[in-house]
Order: C-alpha cells, then sequence, then structure tokens
C-alpha cells in the first residue's frame, strides 16, 4: 500500500527523494524552510539543474501526490514515513556539521502524533541514526507513540540522479524492526518488482556502507591519478593501462578515469568524515588519508603543469621572462563544474586551478554551460564568456577543466587561429593530442606519456 511521506530538507537529495517517492505512487510532501525554493517547486521549477529532474517534478505535481511546503510540524503530523534528507556539510575539522539535523529530530519530537517511520537519507556519521532513536525516545514526545528510526543511505550521482534513483545497483535499508521492515518494502514496492537487490542490515552496518562505498571510489580514482602520474614520467600510455587492468571482472572499469583530482560535495566530504570516525576509535584508515592527500596534489599538479607549458613556451620565443610564468598571462579556463551535466561547482578542480591562477597574476576568462552563476558568487572579478570561443580568443593558454561533451568536439583548428599562444593543458584527455601537436599547440594532457609530448619528459619533475 503506498504511503504518507514527508522529505525534510529539498536540497538535492530530499528533491529526488521527493520526486522520485511520489513517482513510486506514495503521496510526498516535500519540507524546506526556504520559502523561495518552496515557491520555486510548487510552480514546477527545479532549483537545481539536474537532467529529467523538472519532468518527473512537473508530472507528480500535476498527478496531486506531491506538494512543497514551509510548515514541517504539520507534514510531520499527517506522514507515516518521514524521510530526513538535510544536508550534513563539512566543518572546518572533516566532521560532518550536524546542525541541520539537529534541527528537524528536533521539529519531529515536537510533532511526532502517531507511529512514525523516521529515515535518514542524508549521509551521517556511524552512529547517527541511534543518536535519532535516543534523543526521540527521551524528548518527552507523546507518551505511548512508537515510531523506528531506519537508515537509507542514497548512492545518486549528480548528472545522473534520476536515473539512480529509479534503477540503483541496489538499495541498503539498516532497520532493526519488522513493523518498520513491512512499511519500508511497501515505500519501495515498485523497486522490488524490477528486481533491484536490497540489503536489510543493521543501522550502523547501513552508515558505515554509504562511508565505505564512496570512500573507495575516491580511492580508486586517486590511485589511477597517481598511476597515471608515473605513466608520464616512464613514457607509458594510462589509458591502455585503465582499460586493460578494467578488463579484470575483480577491478572493474568504472572509476578508473584518471584526471585533475575528485571533486563534488560528498567524496571530499565523506572521506575525511571517515578519517575523523577512525581517529574517534583508534582505527587509522590510512588508505583513505593517502588518497584524499593524493587527490589534494593531484588538483595542485594540474596548476604546475600549466606553468611548465607556459613557461616552455615563452623561454622559447623570449629568452627574459618573469620568475612567475603565468604572470600577466591570459588563461581560459574551459569547464567549471567538479563534473559534466551539473552546475554544482563543489570542490571542483576549476576553483583550485582559478584560484592559482589569480595569485599567480594571470588574468583568466572562462566558459562553462551551466555552472558560470554559481562560479561569478566565488570569483566575480573574473571574465565569463558566452561560448568557449569568446574564453579562447586572445588567451595565451587554455585548460580543459570538466568533461562537458560540447569541448570533446572544440574545434582545434579555430582555436589555433583566435588564440594569443598555442597552449592546451587538458586535463580530462578529451582532446585528440596528435591533431593538437599537428595545429602547433603545445599540449599536455594526464597519463600520456607515450604522445611523443615533450612536456611528458619533463613532468616526472612535477613531484611534490
Ligand atoms: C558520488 C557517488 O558516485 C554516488 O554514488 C554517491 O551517492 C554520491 O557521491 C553521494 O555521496 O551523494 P557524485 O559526487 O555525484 O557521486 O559524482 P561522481 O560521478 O561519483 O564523481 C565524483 C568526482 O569524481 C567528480 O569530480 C568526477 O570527475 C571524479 N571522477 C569520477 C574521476 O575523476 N574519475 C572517475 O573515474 C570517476
Amino acid at each position: 500500500m503506498a504511503k504518507n511521506i514527508a522529505v525534510l530538507g529539498n536540497g538535492y537529495v530530499g528533491l529526488l527523494a521527493a520526486v522520485g517517492l511520489a513517482d513510486f505512487g506514495n503521496t510526498c510532501v516535500g519540507v524546506d524552510v526556504n520559502q523561495q525554493k518552496i515557491d520555486t517547486l510548487n510552480a514546477g521549477k527545479s532549483p537545481i539543474y539536474e537532467p529529467g529532474v523538472e519532468e518527473y517534478l512537473r508530472r507528480n505535481l500535476d498527478s496531486g501526490r506531491l506538494r512543497f511546503t514551509t510548515d514541517g510540524g504539520a507534514a510531520i503530523r499527517s506522514s507515516q514515513v518521514l524521510f530526513i534528507t538535510v544536508g550534513t556539510p563539512q566543518q572546518e575539522d572533516g566532521n560532518a556539521d550536524l546542525t541541520y539535523l539537529e534541527q528537524v529530530v528536533n521539529t519531529i519530537s515536537q510533532n511526532i502524533n502517531s507511529y512514525k517511520v523516521i529515515v535518514t537519507k542524508s549521509t551521517v556519521p556511524v552512529g547517527t541514526n541511534r543518536w535519532i532513536q535516543e534523543t526521540i525516545a527521551k524528548s518527552g514526545h507523546i507518551p505511548g507513540v512508537d515510531f523506528d528510526v531506519v537508515s537509507n543511505p542514497e548512492f545518486l550521482r549528480e548528472g545522473r540522479a534520476t536515473q539512480d534513483f529509479f534503477h540503483p545497483d541496489r538499495t541498503v535499508i539498516g532497520c532493526e524492526s519488522s513493523r518498520a521492515r513491512t512499511i519500508m518494502e511497501d515505500v519501495y514496492r515498485a523497486l522490488n518488482l524490477i528486481s533491484v537487490p536490497f540489503v536489510w542490515c543493521g543501522l550502523e552496518t547501513a552508515e558505515l556502507i554509504k562511508y565505505a562505498s564512496n570512500a573507495f571510489l575516491a580511492t580508486k580514482i586517486s590511485f589511477i591519478n597517481e598511476v597515471a602520474n608515473l605513466a608520464e614520467a616512464v613514457g607509458a600510455d594510462v589509458h591502455q593501462v585503465a582499460r586493460a587492468m578494467g578488463m579484470d571482472g575483480r577491478i572493474s572499469p568504472k572509476f578508473l578515469h584518471f584526471g585533475p583530482g575528485y571533486g563534488g560535495s560528498c567524496f571530499p566530504k565523506d572521506t575525511a568524515a571517515l578519517v575523523q570516525l577512525g581517529n574517534k576509535h583508534r582505527i587509522p584508515l590510512r588508505v583513505v588519508s593517502s588518497a584524499m592527500e593524493a587527490n589534494h596534489k593531484q588538483k595542485e599538479r594540474m596548476l604546475d603543469k600549466l606553468e611548465i607549458l607556459v613557461s616552455r613556451a615563452f623561454t622559447l620565443h623570449t629568452p627574459t621572462y618573469s620568475c612567475n610564468p603565468l604572470e600577466g598571462k591570459t588563461i581560459a579556463v574551459l569547464g567549471l563544474a567538479f563534473k559534466q551535466e551539473t552546475d554544482d561547482i563543489r570542490e571542483s578542480p576549476a576553483l583550485e586551478i582559478v584560484k592559482g591562477l589569480l595569485v599567480s597574476g594571470a588574468a583568466v576568462k572562462v566558459h562553462d554551460p551551466k555552472a558560470m552563476e554559481n562560479f561569478s558568487r566565488i570569483f566575480p572579478q573574473i571574465t565569463y564568456c558566452a561560448t568557449p570561443y569568446d574564453a579562447l580568443e586572445g588567451a595565451h593558454a587554455a585548460v580543459l577543466a570538466t568533461e562537458w561533451n560540447e569541448y570533446r568536439s572544440l574545434d582545434l583548428p579555430r582555436a589555433s587561429q583566435i588564440m594569443s599562444r598555442k597552449i592546451i593543458l587538458d586535463t580530462r584527455n578529451m582532446l585528440n593530442p596528435t591533431e593538437a601537436l599537428e595545429l602547433g599547440f603545445l599540449y599536455d594532457g594526464v597519463g600520456r606519456g607515450s604522445v611523443g609530448n615533450p612536456i611528458s619528459q619533463t613532468s616526472s619533475a612535477i613531484h611534490h
């Protein structure tokens, strides 16, 4: 039987949960403290860019199974299942900030009026669901009114979130009561019907599955990034290395794409939180700590590569150049989002690159199909361009920082005519290096030690 569900917090995870659970046939009310966001959502517009989400939003608003409100208390009282989907941002010490979660738990305690299943979808430190259970039990809510706490981590990828919501690899449910289990089976009946595997487990196990999964994927990326750096030094092609490694079923080809380092709102935050958890329990997570450090270095390495390219180009033509090769140069950065198909710039490698360029005294022109508005809130002083070619016009060098499809087919002959110097750093290995070299570009990618690129011989010098 379909359920009445309140989804508390309508950020990224909450919006997808509200829309997706309504599409499964449940009746959902999305709750957020931000009135403007609620108005936007009720008007059928998504506050975030995510392919497909607006279509599902409108469809479910039209069906009458979905609405949004700021009245959290009323939504809680009229729903049997409460999904907690507030943000848990990273604090300076690496721990997750649970302020929003605490506020929601407080509102639940004040409004619980009948049996509820309280489902945590936010990524929370191991032990948080147990804490929610104890806090509500101790809160003096109406005596005799029962509730259960369930941990249901989400594994959506930004840019593919609708697809991931409706066709997940697995659904993990930490649930320790048969009453709550029957209700969760109803909530997710639609997934059961398409044979999505369910993992039923304890609360702490579900919480750890989420962190361990993200930390493993982040480690996999850092691993291949370091192999890519080594490939540059020894003259190997990391494309072939990764491809052949991925053919081993035990390794799998996924998340073996090397580049400028991982970003986004999840991997950096969740790896840091996992390491903190390990420290708290005196179980040092050395592998994850190293993956984090390698990622940080990888982001820095992109700037080092650019400096080498630019200084090489300029010493060839001008024997005396400033000791900082980027000073006074105009650099075009194509791609600001942390990955393609999103407007999210959190922890994006482009942030590090642009920050470094500005510190070096370079002028920066940028383009991104979706993320310029978000980026301009942090860097209002740089030039935002309507097309990649506007950004390239007159630039001394270009950095490709996000793997948007439109950059894959960049018109290199046109770029070679409009740029002031022909220098490209392709941090996502999107371009054909042979074409770039034939057009006279000084080109560098990541892990391409065997493309006849002079930079590959010097890149082994980029070590920290
Ligand atoms: C990640 C996980 O993939 C999701 O399963 C999880 O639900 C989500 O975090 C979360 O915890 O909410 P997301 O951050 O949206 O999803 O993006 P990914 O596609 O995982 O990419 C993360 C970063 O890794 C990006 O910067 C991407 O460019 C980079 N990446 C990814 C690589 O550098 N190489 C790869 O092979 C894959």
